[in-house]
Formats: structure tokens, C-alpha cells, sequence
């Protein structure tokens, strides 16, 4: 007789508030993010089953999330779904920079297995804590048959990872999703192998338009250390204030990539025929930020 076999869902830790510590319990806004160890955070979460399987990857407030740190959880994703055995991934995470480490993971690797990233808004030892129960919905989604992609399980929500962003800065719940969010035609997406051989992430600034935005930022990092792209944060339909403007077609003369984005939390940026600076379409400035991060890994 075939036993039947013991699907296995891998668990990666990344850091973030829900392996956060208060020092107080009793007072959970001061705390430090990235104490706990995985396997601590699993105990007392059910998983009947299944076979949990877990790798700490990092152990960070996402706040400090790197292109190194990218680089490791995109390897071990890769490297896990690729197992028969493995039915899917589950990341813990902060919910801090969650949506761009999302839209990184979810461009590259469009995965065909559900990778389900998941956190928490109080720390592991505040009363009521709300990382266990996240982590045990995280868990249950990759079960779920046909469940694929990356995606953000938080409050008893699921979020597409293309499409998830941090809206609140201290409620429960704190994203929301965006509607149609399409990758711009326009930039090229890196195979993971490119992406993990890659010594050195392109640097790509991040700038926003404003009442008196002069450009001088710009034209002061330009004339000093210039990065690989600049996204540009623009007002409404993607707007720049005029000197804002031309210091970034400047520096697009000057060989650096220039993508413009909308400051608005929704909509993004849609295109004129008066347009000098090419545009992220439907993306936040932060997804832009990645989107052309990869772009140049791709060239
Ligand atoms: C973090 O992003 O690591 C800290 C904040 C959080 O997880 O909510």
C-alpha cells in the first residue's frame, strides 16, 4: 500500500514586527522588529497535516530591506518551489517595505505555486498579538487548491502582491489593493539568474514633485555621485514642478533612466502627448522604484 505523502510548505523569516519584541509588553509601540526566531514564532501555530519546514533569511526591520536581502529570498523561494514535494512558501515579514519585496518577487518570478507573505502590526509579546493568527492564515492559503503567485495575507485579507500597499501606518489592517495594476510594457523584467548574479543592485533614487520642488536635489547627486535611475514621484497625473523637470530631462540627457509615477495613492500616471519623461503607468512610486531597479538588472 502507498502511503500517501506529507505535502511540506516552507516557511522563510525575514524580521519584521510580527518577530518583534516590546520591552513592556504592556506598552507594544516600543519595541524592536527581528528578535524572534522562526521556529519560536511557529510554536502553538496548528499546522496539522502538513510538514513545516523553516530557514531564517533574514532578520531585519524591513525599513533596512536591501537588494542583498532580495537577492537571498529570491534564491530560496526559487530554489524551494522548484521541490515536487513542496506545495508552497509562506514569508514573514514587515509590513513596512512588504509591497515592494512583493511586486520583486512576484515580477521575477511569477510562481506558479501560491507564496503567500504574511506579518503583523503588534509585536510577538503584545496581549492579543495578531502575527499567530496571520501566520496560521498564511498557512492555510497555500493549502487552498489552486492558490498560486505571490500574494499578502494580513487581517484575515488576501492581497495580489502586484498589487498591495501599506495605506494605514498603525491600524490592523493595514494595506489596501489597487485595481489593474499592470507592469509597464516598456521595462524589461530579469530572469532570477540574472537577478542572483547580479554583485551589486542598480541604484535608483527616489524624488518627489512639490510646491517649490526646484530639481537642485537632483542636479546636487548628479554632479557627485549619479545613481542608475531616478523615479519621480509626480503630482496628480504624474505633473513636475518646471525646474523639478528639467533637471530630471537633464539627467536623462546625462545617460541616467527617468520614470515618472503619480504621489496619489491611486490611479497612477496616464500618458499625454506632451510627455518628455516616460511613466510607470499604474504603479505606486515604490513598485515604480522596483520596476525600473529591474529593468536595468535585465540590460
Ligand atoms: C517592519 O516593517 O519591519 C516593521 C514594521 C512592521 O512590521 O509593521
Amino acid at each position: 500500500m502507498n502511503a500517501k505523502k506529507t505535502k511540506k510548505i516552507v516557511v522563510l523569516a525575514t524580521g519584521g514586527t510580527i518577530a518583534g519584541l516590546a520591552i513592556d509588553a504592556t506598552k507594544p509601540q516600543n519595541y524592536t522588529a527581528g528578535q524572534v526566531r522562526v521556529a519560536d514564532l511557529l510554536q502553538g501555530v496548528a499546522h496539522d497535516g502538513i510538514e513545516l519546514l523553516t530557514e531564517q533569511v533574514a532578520q531585519i526591520d524591513s525599513k533596512d530591506m536591501s537588494f542583498a536581502v532580495w537577492q537571498r529570498l529570491l534564491a530560496r523561494v526559487e530554489h524551494w518551489l522548484e521541490q515536487e514535494d513542496v506545495q508552497g512558501v509562506v514569508i514573514t515579514h514587515g509590513t513596512d517595505t512588504l509591497e515592494e519585496t512583493a511586486y520583486f518577487l512576484q515580477t521575477v518570478l511569477h510562481p506558479a505555486k501560491p507564496v503567500a507573505m504574511t506579518c503583523a502590526m503588534l509585536p510577538a509579546n503584545a496581549p492579543g498579538s495578531d502575527g499567530p493568527g496571520n501566520l496560521k492564515d498564511a498557512l492555510a492559503w497555500v493549502q487552498v487548491p489552486g492558490s498560486q503567485g505571490v500574494t499578502v495575507v494580513c487581517a484575515g485579507q488576501v492581497h495580489a502582491g502586484n498589487a498591495v500597499q501599506k495605506s494605514h501606518s498603525h491600524q490592523r489592517n493595514p494595506f489596501t489593493s489597487q485595481a489593474n495594476v499592470m507592469h509597464p510594457a516598456h521595462l524589461r523584467v530579469p530572469s532570477a539568474a540574472q537577478v542572483l548574479g547580479c554583485v551589486h543592485g542598480p541604484r535608483v533614487e527616489l524624488v518627489q514633485n512639490h510646491a517649490g520642488a526646484d530639481g537642485r536635489l537632483v542636479r546636487a547627486l548628479m554632479a557627485q555621485d549619479a545613481p542608475h535611475g531616478w523615479v519621480v514621484a509626480g503630482t496628480g497625473n504624474g505633473t513636475l514642478h518646471h525646474d523639478l523637470e528639467a533637471a530630471l530631462l537633464d539627467a536623462q540627457k546625462l545617460g541616467t533612466q527617468v520614470l515618472r509615477a503619480s504621489r496619489c495613492a491611486q490611479g497612477g500616471v496616464q500618458s499625454r502627448e506632451a510627455d518628455m519623461l516616460s511613466h510607470a503607468g499604474s504603479l505606486t512610486a515604490v513598485q515604480a522604484r522596483v520596476a525600473l531597479l529591474l529593468h536595468l538588472v535585465a540590460q
